[in-house]
């Protein structure tokens, strides 16, 4: 039984979900393994739609795990308002553990979210505000405060005052904000120690024990490749490694216990926030994809910038994450196009390039070359098997596979749970 990397292959948004629902029945372990409350999913289970920032999506399947591993910042009172939200609507969250290493994302760490991207200015990255990039900053910093900090009131005193002798300097000195006081913090810390306390596990050590045990456990990172801090486009990105190599570090798994890496791609591309974006378009093509794709923020509502697919980056995204397979989600958004261009390679400076260029000043002012390809007017929402998708649709997913250095095992054709069409056994 496998431990299998789930992983987004554009900027984000991919649609996980369709995904997650395809292995569903075979995951025993659910792991998020970067991020925090950043990300944003909708689950619809049944009627119910259940929209997930911070939890795991396993958090829903009565028989998973869901693990909020090490790599990730929690913000504790999110965690808690996302799980009493689901307790109101009668969903068991006990199984739930937390690593006693995770990193806590503070008041401090909201408020220099918000005040940083303020005082870029025109470098903005346009966060999600949320503090993740600060929480990062002090992990690497080692000034962050843990999970297992909570349970030592000296420790947490002790570190807080650490984090904040400075941060106070920078606030008050350079953001002209008030000061944060160390009292407010611990209190607000401690206050969720008792209810926190029975969620936290070493789960490093539970997830080697589960492989170990012969169960079949899902890493879901959050956000995805080209938001990923080391080889997303950087500074444009999230602060963790939302790569497939980050669920290894982010989650205390050896590299060597994964077998498979699945990247979910979108038919199309989106992008939320700042930063180099190829194929982006600024006209009706544009719109048409917003529109029919609902293509508007899970997490902050803003609405996304849309562009054709990027077969560099699929290509790309495949080699950094050793990609088995892809899911290509939302194909359905494009019907009804004449032509749909793929972008193929880009000219930088009358120079073609056909894959991602290295230097990030390139790949800003780099210009897609498309291939078109007809479209297909048919509704296709209700088609399960390759063969009765229109034959256009079909000579599409083929070219895009063909350029994108994986197979496409699965196609997501609607937004119900059930309109994929599955090509390849994900596991297989
Ligand atoms: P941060 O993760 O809040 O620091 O934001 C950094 C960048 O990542 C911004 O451009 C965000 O819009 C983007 N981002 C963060 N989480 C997501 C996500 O779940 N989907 C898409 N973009 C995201």
């Amino acid at each position: 039984m496998p431990a299998i990397v789930l992983i987004g292959a554009q900027w984000g948004d991919e649609g996980k979900g369709k995904a997650t629902d395809l292995l569903g029945p075979r995951v025993d372990y659910v792991v998020k393994f970067n991020g925090g409350n950043n990300a944003g999913h909708t689950v619809v289970v049944g009627d119910e739609k259940y929209a997930l920032h911070l939890l795991p999506s396993g958090i829903l399947a009565p028989n998973v795990i869901p693990v909020i591993s090490n790599g990730v910042v929690v913000d504790i009172e999110v965690l808690f308002d996302e799980l009493d939200a689901l307790i109101e609507r009668g969903v068991d969250v006990s199984r739930l553990i937390v690593s006693a290493n995770a990193h806590v994302i503070t008041q401090y760490h909201r408020t220099l979210d918000r005040v940083t991207e303020r005082f870029l200015g025109k470098r903005q990255i346009g966060t999600t505000g949320r503090g993740i990039g600060p929480a990062y900053a002090d992990k690497i910093n080692r000034v962050g405060i843990r999970i297992q900090d909570l349970f030592d009131e000296n420790i947490l005193r002790q570190k807080v005052e650490g984090a904040l002798h400075q941060k106070n300097h920078m606030l008050v000195k350079v953001y002209n904000r008030r000061a944060i006081l160390v009292d407010e913090i611990v209190d607000d810390l401690l206050s969720y120690s008792e209810r926190l306390k029975p969620m936290v596990a070493d789960t490093a050590l539970v997830l080697s024990q589960a492989l170990d045990a012969g169960k079949t456990v899902l890493f879901e990172g959050g956000q995805a490749t080209m938001l990923d801090v080391d080889h997303g486009t950087y500074p444009f990105v999230t602060s963790s490694n939302a790569t497939s190599g980050g669920a290894a570090t982010g989650s205390g798994v050896a590299p060597n216990r994964i077998d498979r890496v699945i990247a979910v791609v979108k038919a199309y591309t989106t992008r939320v926030g700042a930063g180099p974006f190829p194929t982006e378009l600024f006209d009706a093509s544009g719109d048409f994809l917003r529109d029919n794709g609902f293509e508007f923020g899970t997490t902050t509502g803003r609405p996304r910038r849309c562009g054709w697919y990027d077969a560099p980056i699929a290509r790309y995204t495949a080699r950094i994450n050793g990609v088995t397979d892809f899911v290509l989600t939302k194909l359905d958004v494009l019907t009804g196009l004449e032509t749909i261009p793929v972008c193929v390679a880009y000219d930088v400076d009358g120079e073609r390039h056909d894959e991602v260029p290295v230097s990030q000043s390139d790949f800003h002012h780099a210009i897609p070359i498309f291939e078109e390809f007809p479209g297909w007017d048919e509704d296709i929402t209700g088609v399960r098997e390759f063969d009765d998708l229109p034959k256009n649709a079909r000579d599409y997913v083929l070219a895009v596979e063909a350029m994108s250095g994986s197979r496409i095992s699965a196609i997501g054709v609607g937004a119900d749970r059930e309109a994929i069409v599955v090509r390849h056994d994900l596991l297989d």
